[in-house]
């Protein structure tokens, strides 16, 4: 098993990292599945004040380790992907991605981020419990193929001090 002796490098994704990105999510069932273009978009937008959109990467040895995608609207946040490669969970890749995406998220003005994820997700819910997201609701029959609920859940990042 590989063991981060420190911790990994997360940054900004490039375009350069897009064909790793792709590949990683489609051989992670559970990341939301995307065409190559959303990502692009993601990559190449201009930021405007209402609207911010991020890819982050965590790279290990040069290899990516992991991705994830957020969405600042206004004062409101949004965790829409995360994956980290199968060889590389239980790390510290998820956690460290997160805080990444919670630190830039509170920098472009956002007081809370929100997420949904698939009641079934032990490890995902386990994650953002971890980093202090609470339960604020359910939707029934959100998902489909397979069928599962989705677990609204957020954090305040103004109570997030210690990012
Ligand atoms: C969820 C996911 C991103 C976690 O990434 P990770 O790098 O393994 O997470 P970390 O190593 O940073 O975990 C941090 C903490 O979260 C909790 N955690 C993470 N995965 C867990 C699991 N499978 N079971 C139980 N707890 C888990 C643990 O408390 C862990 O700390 P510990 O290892 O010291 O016990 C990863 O499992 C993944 O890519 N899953 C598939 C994609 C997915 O489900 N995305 C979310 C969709 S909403």
């Amino acid at each position: 098993m590989t063991t981060f002796l420190k911790p990994p490098d997360i940054r900004r994704a490039t375009v350069d990292d897009l064909a790793e990105v792709l590949r990683l999510e489609r051989s992670v069932p559970e990341a939301p599945h995307w065409g190559e273009s959303v990502y692009r978009d993601i990559l190449l937008q201009e930021p405007v004040s209402t609207l911010q959109r991020a890819l982050f990467v965590a790279v290990d040895h040069g290899q990516l380790a992991g991705f994830a995608v957020a969405t600042v609207v206004v004062d409101q946040a949004e965790l829409e992907s995360i994956a980290v490669d199968p060889v590389q969970r239980r790390l510290g890749v998820g956690r460290a991605l997160s805080e990444a995406v919670m630190l830039w998220a509170r920098e472009a003005g956002a007081r809370e981020i929100l997420l949904e994820v698939r009641s079934a997700n032990a490890g995902a819910r386990a994650l953002y419990g971890r980093l202090g997201f609470q339960e604020t609701g359910l939707r029934r029959g959100y998902y489909f193929d397979p069928s599962d609920d989705a677990v609204l859940m957020s954090v305040s990042l103004s109570a997030a001090a210690d990012l």
